[in-house]
């Protein structure tokens, strides 16, 4: 009789655990152990506090793809020379920055700046940008304030129950099925 009753229990058990574990996901109540505030260095002080807060320069201009592909795509050392091949950045002794001598000589030697990568989902989630800008989504909703940023940061949780929270709001309209951000 006891014997009989080991299998579905410990199967009752299993999946309520399963269940519980989604519940827990899917509402935020598990949040620990995600790259919140991840900030990697990178090989070369860019800051999109002065880039974008301050001379205004649209994400878009950069970040080309956002809006129609998957990845939002890190520029590539021409983007920069559009600027900096006339912008030297001289100090008060009329010194050119070795920040933007360092670029442009990675420029013409061909090699690209390795930057680092500060915001990566597990390869079991599926992500792409262009359906949440092409629904007017903006960038600071998932990013935070970027302009401001002097190094960019992960300002977001990225975990389950942040994508979910959104999806689920009447007026995205986005599906929440599990096949839509699961392989
Ligand atoms: C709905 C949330 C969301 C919005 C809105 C969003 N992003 Fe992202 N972004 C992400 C996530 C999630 C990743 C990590 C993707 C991955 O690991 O595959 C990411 C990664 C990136 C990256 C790194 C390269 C890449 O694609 O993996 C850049 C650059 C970026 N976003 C720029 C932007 C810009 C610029 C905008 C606005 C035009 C924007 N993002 C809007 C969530 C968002
Ligand atoms: C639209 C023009 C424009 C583009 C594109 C641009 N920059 Fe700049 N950048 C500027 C301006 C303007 C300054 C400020 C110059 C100053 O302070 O005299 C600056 C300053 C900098 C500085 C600080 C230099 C210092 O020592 O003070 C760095 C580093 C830099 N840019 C890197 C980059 C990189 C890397 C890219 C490409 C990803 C890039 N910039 C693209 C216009 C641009
Ligand atoms: C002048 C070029 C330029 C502009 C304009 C610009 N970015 Fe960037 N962005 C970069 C570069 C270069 C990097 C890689 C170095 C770094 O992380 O700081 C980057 C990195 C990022 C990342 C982190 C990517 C990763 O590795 O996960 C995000 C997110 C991002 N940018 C969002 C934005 C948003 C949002 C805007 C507009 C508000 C914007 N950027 C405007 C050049 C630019
Ligand atoms: C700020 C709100 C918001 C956040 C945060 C958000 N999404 Fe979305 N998502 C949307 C909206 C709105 C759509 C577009 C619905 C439509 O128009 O089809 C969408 C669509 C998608 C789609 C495309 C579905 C299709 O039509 O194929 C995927 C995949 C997706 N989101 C995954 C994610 C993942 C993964 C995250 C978290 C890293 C995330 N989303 C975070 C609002 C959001
Ligand atoms: C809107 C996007 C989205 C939807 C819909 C979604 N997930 Fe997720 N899920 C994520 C993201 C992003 C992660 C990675 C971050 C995390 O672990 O919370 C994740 C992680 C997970 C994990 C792994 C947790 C871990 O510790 O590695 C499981 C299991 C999971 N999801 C199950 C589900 C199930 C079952 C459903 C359907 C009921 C579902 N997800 C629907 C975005 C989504």
């Amino acid at each position: 009789m006891i014997k009989k009753l080991i299998v579905p229990l410990v199967g009752l058990f299993v999946l309520g655990g399963l269940a519980a574990y989604i519940y827990a996901l899917s509402t935020n109540k598990i949040v620990f152990g995600y790259n919140l505030g991840y900030q990697p260095t990178q090989p070369l002080p860019f800051s999109h506090k002065k880039h974008v807060g301050q001379y205004k320069v649209d994400c878009k201009f950069c970040h080309t793809g956002v809006d129609s592909t998957r990845h939002a795509s890190v520029p590539s050392l021409n983007v920069c020379m559009k600027c900096h091949s006339v912008v030297k950045a001289v100090d008060e002794q009329g010194n050119p920055s070795p920040h933007i001598e360092k670029l442009t000589q990675a420029y013409y030697d061909n090699k690209p700046i390795e930057w680092e990568k500060v915001h990566l989902l597990p390869d079991h989630v599926k992500f792409n940008h262009a359906p949440h800008v092409i629904a007017g989504k903006n960038c600071n909703e998932c990013h935070g304030p970027i302009e401001g940023m002097e190094e960019v940061y992960q300002w977001s949780s990225l975990s389950m129950g942040f994508c979910v929270n959104c999806h689920r709001k009447p007026e995205n309209n986005a599906p929440v099925n599990c096949s839509t951000c699961h392989y």
